[in-house]
């Protein structure tokens, strides 16, 4: 059975017993900042078991692609080294939201596989949880399996409810003891029955996993029951695909055995059981989707997982010979295989060839002088019988090289010997230590600050008296008082001042005291929680006590909060038009407008841009009062508010409400969403692979553009005498009259020309019976040229004419020369003689030859100089 049709009677198997089939979510956890990727199929319905989510059906089945590379679930290192561990499965599994329980979810099991998909009843086994006596009468008492082939698993990894039999999507989440079902590959296969010390080997393979989900988990590691008793099953495709196949190896199967044959054409390898081919085709799978699920290859977060299985798999081509990019051309080989089941991958092939291609060119540059390294230190490690890799050769290498560190890993588990992670780890730490000591140098030269923190008002207030000078600085260095035309940075005990954060950016305003006037530019943090108020003191003198008034530059923040607002909104619009795949990538929020990166695959069409300003203007119109709340980063999460993967919140979390969307954000904002006012995106374009940016702008900067355009449709249509309505209809007369002016000038030139021409057959000089004619056309171009040649040969019957015509510092030359006279004079020796003259060449037929030149000032005595010419071939 191909892998395809098992996953076809798989679902359909289901849908028989009244499940909905539901479609694969994507990769990329939507709005699920604790998870890294998809791991399994019950990832889409975490919020259905946690009660906090509805769906019109109780029992559903997918086919769900998943990733186990990163995150608590990690098969990475793995790949290659085994006969099933994978980066990227399918998951098939059944589910039910509080509908039946353990009893149909096994008796549905077992009858798929044992009837549907055939396989003898004595070749599988059965684990349940120690505890699970339901699950295990079921098993023994209900279905009939012998209880010598029921196995009771307990807390065997050291914890409770640390188990094989109990299930956990990750440290926290839906989680519930689980019953597996194995499958005995026979006794020519090495290993024991599960539980019992030959567990690892290959005999006894779990195919399926039951799992009974109860409980959520929190950080703490409490388990509170959930609403309702659930089911969540999980059974690989690609193994169960193995069992069916009578193969042993999932690479063996039908899907991955078309995927090695590409690899091996791509890197010209013969010998198809080549470990390397078998993960570069378990990469490709993983690579692929995470692209078409929006994850790009970065340096961080779910884009650096994604940028290591890469390389990982451009190193094992590498290590095949392959030293150019193939891994992209593979993609066409994995639309063909899943394609059909996944529609999406097949939209987005020519763009992951694309990014995957960007990719692979540029770790190409590195890779070579990177293997080199690694290649003569192994070398070396050898000859002085050292089996662990220096930290710091390995850290080298990913610093100067892009050599992830599993790569690094790879390489040397491939020779039996081992990196030094501790030294690795502590030449990354002190890298960073130093990056984050040059970054703060450059923004603030390195500043002491001992005092309290900034106490920062400006949420709700624009000016506050009496706030507290607690230290300056001038050059860089601390100061105990600022005079007058000094700039320098000022430290305040509390302020309105916003401090750039957030892409937000820094208050501009005034910092008074009495006689003294400090006009601050920039607002930075000179700590994480210590404002810099950067600037200029124009008058008076300040000291470190002093009292101050601090006001901000109200209209700034103004137009700031408005454009910082909108961006929340139009993120919320993007992802209702564009996809849930859009995530923000980065961000910019002043005074003029937002910029907005994120990960989306497209140009957005005039359409998509409509729709999202007519969405974020609804929000306007609806003038919903904002909500700031302040919880635990858990409960912000539970209640359904965008937070970025990968960057650090607090414990403590903001969430803002503003019209119908909620984020997590530190910023300032409008107190509802009608101060906003006309939202309008100005730019929208690409940034980098995968990667685009709109910008927007808001309130008076939207109607001052508005105005400005008016303006200019308005002196348009006035200089073009008609009304701004009518005006691309006349624009369109405009241009028909400008097509027929043109083509009367055109008939006029040529008639221009050939009234020059007659005049030129008085100038023509008989040579020994050859008329010699050497002239400049005025206003001529090639094509008038050419027709007035034609012209002159008829009447000059036998002749040698060179014709010029100079448009600026451009010569052009035609010669011509009639039949009867090709004989003596060529008419491309013609050409080449007076083109020479004028810094040029030509050359063509002995009747007819052109040329060009860039020098019009030797032009007359060039064509004087013919006559002579002429004469002399004679
Ligand atoms: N979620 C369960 C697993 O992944 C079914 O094994």
């Amino acid at each position: 059975m191909k892998a395809a049709e098992i996953r076809e009677k798989f679902l359909k198997f289901f849908e028989s017993k009244g499940h909905t089939i539901v479609r694969s979510s994507s990769l990329v956890p939507s709005n699920d900042p604790t998870l890294l990727f998809t791991n399994s199929g019950m990832v889409q319905f975490k919020d259905v078991f946690l009660g906090l989510e509805s769906r019109p059906y109780t029992r559903a089945t997918t086919a769900q692609r998943s990733v186990r590379a990163g995150g608590k679930h990690n098969d990475l290192e793995n790949v290659g080294y085994t006969a099933r561990h994978h980066t990227f499965f399918e998951m098939l599994g059944n589910f039910s939201f509080g509908d039946y329980f353990k009893r149909d979810a096994i008796k549905y099991a077992w009858e798929l596989l044992t009837v549907d998909y055939g396989l003898p009843q004595d070749k599988l086994w059965v684990t349940v949880y120690q505890e699970d006596d339901e699950a295990y009468d079921i098993w023994a008492r209900e279905v009939g399996v012998p209880t010598e082939r029921i196995i009771r698993i307990g807390d065997n990894k050291g914890a409770r409810y640390a188990s094989d039999n109990f299930w956990q999507m990750g440290d926290t989440g839906p989680c519930g003891p689980c019953t597996e079902i194995f499958f005995d590959h026979g006794p020519e296969v090495w290993g024991g029955p599960p539980g019992s010390p030959e567990e690892d080997g290959d005999r006894y393979i779990e195919v399926w996993n039951l799992v009974f989900m109860q409980f959520n988990r929190d950080e703490q590691g409490n388990m509170a029951p959930l609403p309702k008793p659930c089911v969540d099953t999980g059974m690989g495709l690609e193994r169960i695909a193995a069992v069916l196949q009578h193969v042993h190896s999932n690479y063996d199967i039908d899907l991955f055995q078309h995927l090695i044959k590409a690899a091996a054409r791509e890197t010209g390898v013969t010998d198809l059981s080549a470990n390397s081919l078998k993960v570069i085709a378990d990469h490709i799978r993983a690579c692929s989707f995470l692209i078409v699920d929006g994850v790009i290859p970065g340096n961080e977060g779910r884009g650096y997982v994604l940028r290591r299985i890469i390389r990982r798999a451009i190193r094992h081509g590498y290590k095949l010979g392959c030293k150019k990019a193939f891994f992209y051309k593979l993609v066409p080989d994995l639309v063909a295989e899943m394609g059909t089941a996944y529609p999406e991958l097949a939209d987005a092939q020519q763009r992951v060839m694309d990014i995957l291609r960007q990719e692979e060119e540029r770790f190409g540059e590195t890779i070579e002088n990177g293997m080199e390294i690694l290649e003569s230190a192994l070398a070396d490690m050898q000859t002085r019988g050292v089996t662990t890799l220096d930290g710091e050769v390995a850290f080298k290498l990913h610093d100067t090289y892009g050599f992830p560190l599993d790569l690094t890993a790879d390489v040397c588990r491939e020779r039996q010997m081992s990196v030094d992670e501790a030294a690795f780890n502590a030449a990354m730490g002190r890298q960073r230590e130093q990056a984050r000591a040059a970054g703060k140098f450059k923004m603030a030269a390195a500043l002491e600050y001992a005092g309290a923190k900034t106490e920062f008002r400006g949420y709700d207030e624009l000016t506050i008296e009496g706030a507290k000078i607690t230290a300056l600085y001038l050059d860089g260095v601390s100061v105990g008082s600022l005079s007058a035309g000094q700039s320098g940075i000022v430290v305040l005990d509390r302020t309105p001042f916003y401090a750039e954060s957030g892409g937000q950016v820094g208050d501009q305003g005034l910092l008074l005291a009495n006689g003294a006037r400090f006009a601050v530019s920039d607002t930075q943090k000179i700590q994480p929680d210590v404002f810099g108020h950067y600037g200029t003191l124009e008058s008076g003198a300040l000291k470190v006590g002093d009292a101050l008034t601090a006001e901000v530059d109200a209209v700034r923040r103004a137009r700031t909060i408005r454009n910082h607002s909108a961006t929340h909104l139009m993120h919320k619009a993007l992802r209702e038009v564009l996809g849930g795949h859009v995530q923000q990538k980065g961000s910019l929020v002043d005074a003029d407008k937002t910029r907005f990166d994120f990960a989306h695959n497209a140009a957005m069409s005039a359409d998509e841009i409509r729709r999202v300003e007519e969405l974020v203007n609804a929000e306007v119109l609806a003038n919903q009062a904002t909500q700031a709340a302040l919880m635990s980063f858990d409960d912000a999460v539970k209640g359904g508010a965008m937070a970025l993967f990968g960057e650090k919140y607090g414990d403590e979390v903001r969430v803002l409400d503003i019209g119908t969307s909620r984020e997590l954000c530190g910023g300032t904002h409008v107190s509802r969403t009608g101060d906003i006012g006309l939202f309008k995106i100005v730019m929208e374009g690409g940034v980098a692979a995968g990667i685009r940016r709109v910008e927007a702008i808001t309130g008076d900067n939207a109607l001052h553009l508005v105005q400005k355009l008016d303006a200019q449709i308005s002196e348009a249509a006035a200089a073009l005498k008609t009304q701004p309505a009518e005006l691309t209809q006349r624009i369109g007369q405009v241009q028909d009259q400008v097509k027929s002016l043109e083509k009367e000038l055109a008939a006029l030139k040529s008639k221009l020309a050939s009234n020059q021409g007659d005049e030129l057959v008085a100038q023509a000089i008989d040579v020994s019976g050859i008329k010699v004619l050497a002239a400049k056309l005025d206003g001529a171009d090639v094509k008038t040229l050419r027709e007035t040649m034609d012209k002159l040969k008829d009447k000059l019957k036998t002749a040698a004419i060179v014709l010029a015509a100079v448009d600026g510092g451009k010569v052009s030359l035609i010669a011509g020369v009639t039949a009867d006279a090709t004989s003596k004079v060529k008419a491309g020796e013609l050409v080449n003689f007076v083109a020479q003259q004028v810094g040029g060449k030509g050359g063509g037929r002995p009747d007819m030859a052109q040329a060009g030149g860039t020098d019009p000032t030797h032009l007359p005595e060039a064509l004087a100089g013919v006559q002579g010419w002429v004469a002399g071939k004679l």
